[in-house]
């Protein structure tokens, strides 16, 4: 195993917050699937956001309202849901920091999620131009893989449980 991903997952067995996560999870009887709920429900949120506006800017869908103004109104949710899925999935990261570094799909699902992460950032940019530009072909491939890889990361986030299935089978 990489050198690097040894001393993360020694750096954060050893660290307070482990003990700490892994007693707020026990806390209070069922917060580990009401948080993975919270965790669902900021990907409906944040996929609902991204997905409408990709499809608004592929001439798909909502064509009463001008990629611009939709851009305005999705995004204020696309931003919101990050930080609702990032401290809905911390405890279980921190608790067991050993079952996601050395899962492939937890890789796959970080790599998807920084990429869609970007990829949003820069259309979201892009749509506040768009009076002058217009909507560009460059937009148009970016938001069908916006959509993609969005969808990747949903997948990837469900897979991280059933990692052994697919890497380690039999
Ligand atoms: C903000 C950063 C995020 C972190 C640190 C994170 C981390 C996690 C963790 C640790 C789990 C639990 C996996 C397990 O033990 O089985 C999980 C589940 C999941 N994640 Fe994320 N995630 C993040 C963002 C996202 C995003 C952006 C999506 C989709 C757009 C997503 C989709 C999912 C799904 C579908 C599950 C399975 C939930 C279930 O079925 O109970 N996650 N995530």
């Amino acid at each position: 195993m990489a050198e690097w991903r040894m001393t993360l997952i020694q750096t954060l067995n050893s660290s307070p917050l482990r003990e700490l996560s892994d007693s707020f999870l026990r806390s209070i009887p069922g917060l580990p699937p009401i948080l993975q709920t919270i965790h669902l429900l900021g990907v409906a949120v944040l996929l609902g956001s991204i997905v409408m506006l990709s499809l608004r800017i592929l001439g798909v869908a909502a064509k009463s309202q001008s990629p611009a103004e939709m851009s305005a109104r999705v995004f204020p949710w696309f931003f919101y849901a990050l930080p609702v899925m990032l401290f809905s999935a911390l405890p279980f990261f921190l608790a067991r920091p050993q079952r996601y570094l050395v899962n492939p799909v937890f890789g796959i699902k970080a790599i998807a999620f920084v990429a869609g992460l970007c990829l949003s950032i820069w259309m979201w940019q892009q749509c506040r131009q768009i009076a002058d530009k217009g909507v560009t072909l460059t937009l148009k491939l970016t938001a069908a893989v916006v959509i993609f890889v969005w969808v990747l990361t949903t997948l990837a986030g469900r897979w991280i449980a059933y990692a052994d299935y697919i890497f380690w089978p039999g």
